[in-house]
């Protein structure tokens, strides 16, 4: 049986200035699968996320989102699908002067119509989702950064979405905070059925939490495969990634050079 596509990006092309980030990307993410965008700092892992959930367009290529090519819809279209979808951002983008219940309640008082009181028992039951039952009245400044990226996830799942995108969920966490977060990565996608997407250069979180992955390097997709797949790879680019070797074909001089190159725009 063939699997269902959720996204499908297609010989995605996007440059900033006379940069090229991403360099004809393709890649498939099937439905209820947990999909992991691995590679090093810079390589365009944020970037390639942002064209999945419409936030960027590409220069060449397509996109298409549950069905949809979102490389040409209008605005209103957009905001239907977006409204499929839940996004965690790096760091936990919390509003640090609204409670943690405000912060989840958020998208809900956005893009529906609900009654507040409606509104509070959904927020109730996704903060319980997380662990964090009775956390609604505190403020973002008295929890931990795990916590933090718990009421994150807690938002990004407030409007029940079929896909969730998550970028690099588990930077700057303790290893033990680490794991919590990708079994509830794992327990949401589970529970609820839903497609996530995580970009991630935190090894342990990927061989925990994924089906396939897609490891990046210089705007292109260097291999693509199941978790078996790129442990056993034999590509000198997966495995320098797997084992944090300084020397191999991953030349960080290179990176040097375009953060220099940078540094003087
Ligand atoms: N809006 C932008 N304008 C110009 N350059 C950008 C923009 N967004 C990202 N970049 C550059 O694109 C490269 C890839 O960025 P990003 O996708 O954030 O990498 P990653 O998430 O893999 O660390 C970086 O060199 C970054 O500086
Ligand atoms: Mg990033």
């Amino acid at each position: 049986m063939d699997k269902e596509i959720a996204i499908k990006v297609d010989n995605v092309v996007k440059r900033f200035g006379n940069r090229t980030i991403l360099n004809g990307i393709s890649l498939e993410v099937y439905k209820g699968e947990t999909f992991v965008i691995m590679g090093g700092s810079g390589c365009g892992k944020s970037t390639l996320l942002r064209h999945m959930i419409g936030a960027i367009r590409p220069d060449l290529g397509k996109i298409s989102l549950l069905g949809r090519d979102i490389t040409c819809l209008n605005e209103d279209d957009m905001d239907k699908i977006k409204k499929r979808i839940g996004m965690s951002f790096q760091g936990s983008a919390l509003f640090d002067s609204m409670t943690v219940g405000e912060n989840v309640a958020l998208p809900l008082r956005e893009h529906t119509k609900l009654e507040e009181s409606v509104i509070n028992i959904v927020v109730k039951m996704k903060l319980e989702l997380v662990g964090l039952r009775g956390f609604e009245d505190l403020m973002p400044s008295q929890l931990s950064g795990g916590m933090k990226k718990r009421v994150g996830l807690a938002r990004a799942i407030v409007m029940d979405p079929e896909i969730v995108f998550y970028d690099e969920p588990t930077a700057g966490l303790d290893p033990i905070v680490a794991g919590v977060i990708d079994k509830l990565i794992l327990d949401l996608s589970q529970k609820l059925s839903i497609t996530s997407v995580v970009v991630t250069h935190d090894m342990g979180s990927v061989f925990r939490i994924a089906d396939r992955i897609a490891m990046l390097y210089e705007g292109r997709v260097v291999e693509l495969g199941t978790k078996e797949e790129i442990k056993n790879s034999k590509n000198g680019m997966i495995r320098q990634f797997i084992t944090g070797d300084p020397d191999g074909p991953i030349k960080f001089f290179q990176q040097k050079d375009d953060y220099l190159e940078q540094l003087t725009k």
